[in-house]
């Protein structure tokens, strides 16, 4: 909890806390209620903004315009207190003196009662500063929190009697859940334009309420939502995988809490390209009836969403908003830091340390559904239990799964696969894996359409033997992954390694 934490940070010894939250005002109540808890009552408040400049009993133009006179001010103080610092997100890069004063302060203040804690929406600090601060970041308001701006917005509201009296007790359980995930403003003014000219809480209302959740993804800039028909995803073969899954059907449900059923964290798929890694993940959100999020790396480290970390933060926190969810990684690698990178200490690194302290620790029901096709570059503490529940290896598929593979396709092109030999075809489609079988299909049924004739046996054995596979063409390589996985992955295909 935020408000332990920043107990924590006032009664030990370092004197400097970095809040990551775009919620100021929250903030300052929080740390005023965390002061109060460690009996701080006595310390006096100061504040300084860019803007706002000092805020204390003296009054300075020095200390208003300059941040390092005001740190060296508080430095130097001889009582107990608190300064709120926002803005330094702004100020500190490339800034000499800045940064200078900082270490001074993180010396000078060890052990003392005075401590700074500073408010950005974003973690900016120079590499060279990390080791100075505490760094927390302040999550969203939770249920409790929640309910009581929900019953403040309808005491306040001209309705409020008839609004109270058409509130069941699950709808105002289904109002709190959904705004679960919204800053207490973005809260507020979703239950305000909610509930405007309305005289009763209906399901509509929930649904308004919900819809601005849609809009909050697309706000996070590297999040986008993938609609999962149900029975869409059809897989053929990987029967392991499947029993995994079916095995934890019921572990999202609001039921499964009450049989002591934790939801997964979630699983690792890899293998050879065109297998179905991609199509898994998609048929699980849909299987378990959850909404799919697919994180785009590209975009994560292309920097139009913010710096690379910041845009991780948010992604993970807007997943925990929507949750429960499926949050899609795909190709995990492309983001992921490459030895060389973890030694430098730089963004990639930081990016995959939040990534594999939030998997760790999550408690929120977020399935993670990653995968990957260069599995060598994967760094081992990704790999480690305790991160992904289970690593699933794809190979190319068996004999049977062919089958299945090329029955899903033909059905779904409303082609009736008991009119051909399946046997003989998933025979001659050795070595393919299943994109090219779906994409065999494809030109054996345009093929008999163009030459105006039914589609035969014979067209399709053509068709399919014409591909030129992956397999064949990337044939060392492909041994490469499957010798790597075959000491660290469970197989998704019964027999496959
Ligand atoms: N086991 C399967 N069952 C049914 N269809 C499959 C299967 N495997 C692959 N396909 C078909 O191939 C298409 C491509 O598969 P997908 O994109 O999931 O492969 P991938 O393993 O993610 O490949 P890449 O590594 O290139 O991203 C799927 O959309 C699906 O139509
Ligand atoms: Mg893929």
């Amino acid at each position: 909890m935020i408000i332990k934490s920043i107990q924590k940070f006032l009664e030990g010894k370092a004197g400097l806390l970095y809040l990551i939250s775009n919620e100021e005002d929250r903030v300052e109540r929080i740390i005023a209620a965390a002061a109060e808890k460690c009996g701080m009552t006595q310390a006096r408040f100061y504040g300084w903004s860019c803007v706002g400049g000092f805020n204390g009993d003296v009054a300075s133009a020095d200390l208003d315009a300059d941040p390092v006179a005001c740190l060296t001010y508080f430095l130097h103080l001889q009582e107990d207190a608190f300064l709120v610092f926002k803005d330094l997100h702004l100020l500190v890069q490339e800034n000499p003196r800045l940064i200078r004063q900082l270490k001074e302060c993180a010396t000078g203040l060890r052990s003392t009662k005075r401590k700074i804690i500073f408010v950005s929406p974003r973690l900016a600090l120079p590499d060279e500063l990390f080791p100075f601060f505490k760094i927390e970041d302040v999550p969203l308001p939770k249920y409790d929190e929640l309910l009581r701006m929900f019953q403040t917005c309808i005491e306040e509201h001209s309705a409020a009697e008839s609004i109270r009296k058409s509130l069941t007790a699950d709808l105002r359980d289904k109002m709190v859940r959904a705004a679960s995930g919204f800053t207490a403003l973005e809260a507020q003014d979703a239950y305000e334009s909610a509930l405007m000219g309305e005289s009763a809480i209906t399901g509509k209302t929930v649904d308004l309420v919900l819809e601005e959740k849609e809009a909050l993804v697309r706000k996070s800039g590297v999040l986008e939502f993938i609609s999962t028909r149900a029975g869409a995803w059809q897989i053929g073969g990987l029967v392991n995988l499947k029993k995994w899954l079916n095995e934890r059907n019921k572990a999202f449900s609001p039921e499964a809490a009450k049989h002591g059923l934790t939801p997964p964290k979630g699983i690792l798929v890899m293998g050879v390209s065109g297998c179905g890694k991609s199509l898994c993940i998609k048929a699980i959100a849909s299987h378990w009836k959850l909404p799919l999020l697919r994180l785009d790396m590209g975009k994560l480290y292309d920097g139009l969403a913010g710096p690379p970390e910041e845009a991780m933060r948010n992604a993970i926190k807007t997943s925990e908003a929507v949750a429960p969810c499926v949050l899609w990684i795909d190709e995990i690698e492309a983001g992921i830091a490459n030895q060389q990178q973890k030694q430098a200490g730089g963004k990639e690194a930081r990016v995959l340390a939040l990534f594999l302290t939030w998997m760790q620790e999550k408690t929120l029901p977020v399935f993670v559904g990653a995968t990957a096709n260069e599995v060598e570059v994967l760094p081992p503490e990704l790999l480690r239990k305790g991160r992904f529940d289970e690593l699933f290896y794809m190979g190319l598929p068996l004999k049977d799964e062919r089958l299945q593979i090329l029955s899903i396709h033909m059905r779904r092109r409303r082609v009736d696969p008991a009119r051909f030999d399946m046997d003989y075809l998933a025979q001659s489609t050795e070595g393919l894996n299943g994109a090219e079988i779906e994409q065999g299909i494809i030109s054996a049924i345009f093929e008999s359409s163009s030459k105006k004739v039914e589609l035969s046996e014979h067209i399709l054995a053509n068709a399919l033997r014409g591909i030129v596979p992956l397999s064949r063409t990337m044939r060392e390589r492909i041994q490469k992954i499957e010798a790597w996985a075959r000491d660290r992955a469970q197989k998704a295909s019964l027999e496959t390694l």
